[in-house]
């Protein structure tokens, strides 16, 4: 199955990707990296595997509909069957996830339906939590609100600050993530009635 990741930085969960599909473990062909910043540098990680990439940049369209387009019509080109968002920071419109409904995945730093949105360490640190974590889930109209596939928690210690929770988070994402991906390259994970579902059964809400 040929799949396309999203990115607009670092790129470490591209990198596990890469590493999986290398290894013989995504079930899946990376097709391309479409970037919406050209100094991402998962750019340069998706080069250096050999794997074609494109930088679609917001500032060469006029709304966040005509962005949208132009991705998921270059998405639609690639003949991609599975959109893995990893790290990518733009909101996408109603009808971009209509377009590709159960078709896109996403991890999000926070262990689900905690801490949707930005600077999910540091809200984790404020509120004195000592587990933390990232979700691999879903993507629906609902921002960080699609049904969660799979959580890996983390212990939080008194001495963190964000950059090492975040740390720790990420190494976890980096396992869960191609996991996952493996799972619906192989036909065992579907999004159905609003839920994640694992070999025909419906998996738990979170929370
Ligand atoms: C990851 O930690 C991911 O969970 C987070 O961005 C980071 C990207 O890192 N995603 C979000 O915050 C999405 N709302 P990476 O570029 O090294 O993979």
């Amino acid at each position: 199955m040929k799949l396309v990741v999203l990115i607009s930085g670092n790129g470490s969960n591209l990198q596990a990707l890469i590493h999986a599909q290398q290894a013989g473990r995504l079930q899946g062909e990376i097709a391309a990296v479409i970037s919406n910043r050209d100094d991402a540098y998962g750019l340069q990680r998706a080069s250096e595997a050999g794997i074609a990439t494109r930088v679609i940049s917001g500032k060469d369209y006029a709304d966040r509909a005509a962005y949208d387009t132009a991705l998921g019509d270059a998405i639609a080109a690639l003949g991609a069957e599975l959109i893995v968002m990893a790290g990518f920071m733009r909101i996408l419109t109603p009808e971009f996830v209509q377009r590709f409904a159960g078709r896109m995945l996403n991890i999000h730093p926070s262990l689900l339906p905690k801490y949707q949105g930005m600077h999910t360490h540091q809200r984790a640190l404020e509120a004195g939590d000592t587990q933390h974590g990232a979700s691999v889930h879903f993507v629906t109209e609902e921002l960080d609100g699609g049904p969660v596939i799979l959580q890996a928690k983390v212990p939080v210690f008194a001495e963190d600050d964000a950059a090492s929770l975040a740390l720790r988070v990420q190494t976890q994402e980096h396992c869960i993530y191609p996991l996952v991906v493996s799972w619906f390259c192989r036909g065992r994970l579907r999004m159905q009635d609003g839920r994640a579902w694992l070999d025909d059964q419906p998996l738990p809400a979170a929370g």
